[in-house]
């Protein structure tokens, strides 16, 4: 169903557009409670570890502070940056190095932290780097994980919720910056008048 803005609702503060719309496909309160468990998962496989979390700038963030904060132990937690989509909806399939990491990896168990899997190529641009510094274990949690869009032979070892192939925002995700904001994960939806469409 799709949400029609409402005088107090999150999306109308969240700053919707004519011709966008959002439909809510995770309600936040799942959110929360599938984090819960990947943080039990995660602690179950390394019990006595600092986990250090490698979150990737900026989908992650919502999702790196409410892990963190799940996670029992001592955690650190550092940020990357990469750019590999634009301005619109479809990735540019090139991946760069905007920020790297402030401390060094080696010896340590690190868990990267990304926001959604979807062709793959920045996580494989990732594991590369990271791999390459020798941590002493090298784990990956997504929030969101788009199977049917995969191009490169990268899977995650930690998924919050398999979605389809749809544009999503909120909870860290964006368009253009924008609904970053929104509480649930939406899937964002342009009406045939909008100048802007989801090509995928
Ligand atoms: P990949 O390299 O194609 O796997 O894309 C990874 C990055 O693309 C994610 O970290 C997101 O920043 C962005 N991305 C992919 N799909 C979506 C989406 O549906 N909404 C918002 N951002 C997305």
């Amino acid at each position: 169903m799709v949400q029609k803005p409402r005088a107090h609702s999150s999306i109308v503060r969240a700053g919707l557009r004519t011709g966008e719309s959002v439909r809510v496909l995770i309600p936040h309160r799942r959110v929360e409670g599938r984090l819960k468990q990947l943080a039990r998962e995660i602690r179950r496989d390394f019990p006595k570890d600092r986990l250090h979390l490698i979150g990737v700038l900026k989908g992650c963030v919502f999702f790196l502070a409410d892990l963190a904060r799940e996670l029992g132990g001592e955690v650190s937690f550092d940020f990357m940056a990469v750019s590999s989509y634009g301005k619109g909806t479809d990735s540019s399939g090139e991946v760069k190095l905007i920020k790297d990491l402030d401390v060094r990896i080696e010896g340590k168990t690190i868990i990267v932290v990304e926001d959604i899997l979807d062709t793959g190529l920045t996580l494989k641009y990732l594991l590369r780097l990271f791999e390459e510094r020798k941590p002493k274990h090298l784990r990956v949690v997504v929030l969101l994980d788009k199977v049917e869009r995969r191009i490169a032979d990268v899977r995650a070892d930690y998924i919050g919720f398999t979605i389809p192939n749809e544009f999503v925002v909120g909870y860290g995700l964006d368009f253009d910056e924008r609904y970053r904001n929104l509480a649930d994960v939406c899937v964002l939806q342009f009406d045939s008048h909008g100048k802007t469409r989801v090509k995928k």
